[in-house]
Order: structure tokens, then C-alpha cells, then sequence
């Protein structure tokens, strides 16, 4: 999987925000919609556009619109948090959700929904997900989304562990991936160190 480690000042600023333990959720919800409005602006820069016919008030001329706007898919629920920051920037995109829960003991994603369109051929997907810690949960994730016929997937992620992203490129399912840091490690309970605690917890409260 191509990935690209996103260094903007700004990103990397909002990212020491989340990793901040003395951050309130709220602070941590507005450091990863900031973050998130960044990975989107740069994972979209090769979007197909059409050119479009706009008049302003002086002349006509040509304008651009996004060809094939992509599905979102937030990966619940940490990737709630990421949802509205796509879709301010895409409003003409339409969202799709993947419910996954990782087993404390096991570290295993438990799926619990998956609410996709049939078919994604053809369309360009966005996968929303703070963390890439083993890796289980966005191979869960990216296998739907094969299943259905998709062949162009971008992932964002706040952050990932190198653990996590040789299982998305040992799996040979094709993909980008945008994040703001590749951590060092993940540690016994598969937390990414130094990471941000649970992303989840962090925005929400603990389960
Ligand atoms: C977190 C995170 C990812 C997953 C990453 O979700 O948002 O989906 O863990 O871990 P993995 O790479 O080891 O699979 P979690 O399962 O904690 O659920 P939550 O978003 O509801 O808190
Ligand atoms: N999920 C999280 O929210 N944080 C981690 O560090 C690993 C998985």
C-alpha cells in the first residue's frame, strides 16, 4: 500500500493536540476535525474533475466540479469524528458505515454493521479511521469494500503502527494511505506507542 506520512505544520500540530493526555474531548474532537479537513485536502488532489459551464457576474467561462464524488465510509466510531470535516469538504459525496469493535483480549475487530452500497465499481472510496494499530480493523474494512467491487480506496488516519501497515501491504489489498505519523510500535495490548490512547474513549468517553 503506498503511504504517505502527511509532515504539514499544521497537521502535525493538531496531531500533538490529540496525543496530549491533558486534551478534553472536546479539544480532542476539534484537533482531529481539523486534522481530518488536512488528510482530506491532501489525499483529493488527484480527484478526476469536469469542467463545467459558470457565469459570473462579469462573463461566462469554465469552472470545475468533482467527476465522481467519492463514498465516505467513517469506521465506527472513531471515525465519527472524521465524517463531518469529509463531508464539509465533499458535499456532494455520499457516506457509507463499517461498525467495528476490537476485542480487548484478543485485539480481533468484532464486526457489529456494515451499511454499504452494493456495488462500488467504479467509485472512488474514502475510508475515515483515526488508528491503524494492528491492522485488523482496516483489513476488515478493506475487504468489504473489495467485495463489492472497489478498486480505488484511500485510507486517513491520524495515526498508524508499522505493525498495521505490513499487514494492509502483506494483504495485497490495494490502496493509499494518507496519515500524519507512523509510530514506533505497538505495545502488549496492541495500544500504538507512543499513539493517543483510545480514539474512541478519547472523543466519546469509555465504553
Ligand atoms: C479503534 C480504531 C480502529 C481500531 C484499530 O477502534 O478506531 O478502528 O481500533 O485497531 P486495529 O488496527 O488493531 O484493528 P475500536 O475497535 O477501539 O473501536 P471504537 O472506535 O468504537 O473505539
Ligand atoms: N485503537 C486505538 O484507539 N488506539 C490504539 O492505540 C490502538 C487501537
Amino acid at each position: 500500500m503506498e503511504t504517505v506520512v502527511v509532515t504539514h505544520p499544521i497537521v502535525q500540530a493538531r496531531l500533538t493536540v490529540m496525543r496530549d493526555e491533558r486534551s478534553s474531548n472536546a479539544e480532542f474532537r476539534a484537533a482531529l476535525r481539523e486534522l481530518a479537513t488536512l488528510l482530506v485536502y491532501e489525499a483529493t488532489r488527484e480527484l478526476a474533475v469536469a469542467d463545467v459551464p459558470v457565469t459570473t457576474p462579469v462573463a461566462p467561462t469554465t469552472g470545475t466540479a468533482i467527476a465522481n464524488p467519492p463514498l465516505l465510509v467513517p469506521v465506527l466510531r472513531a471515525g465519527l469524528g472524521m465524517a463531518e470535516a469529509a463531508f464539509n469538504l465533499l458535499p456532494e459525496s455520499q457516506m457509507g458505515f463499517v461498525g467495528l469493535a476490537r476485542d480487548e483480549q484478543t485485539h480481533v475487530p468484532h464486526p457489529y454493521m456494515a451499511s454499504l452500497p452494493a456495488s462500488l465499481a467504479g467509485r472512488p472510496v474514502i475510508v475515515l479511521d483515526p488508528m491503524l494499530a494492528t491492522g485488523g480493523s482496516l483489513k476488515h474494512c478493506l475487504e468489504l469494500l473489495h467485495e463489492r467491487g472497489a478498486t480505488d480506496v484511500t485510507v486517513l488516519c491520524a495515526l498508524a503502527a508499522p505493525e498495521g501497515v505490513q499487514l494492509i501491504a502483506e494483504s495485497g489489498l490495494a490502496g493509499r494511505l494518507f496519515v500524519a505519523s507512523v509510530d514506533e510500535r505497538l505495545n502488549e495490548n496492541a495500544y500504538i506507542v507512543p499513539g493517543l490512547g483510545d480514539a474512541g474513549d478519547r472523543q466519546f468517553g469509555p465504553r
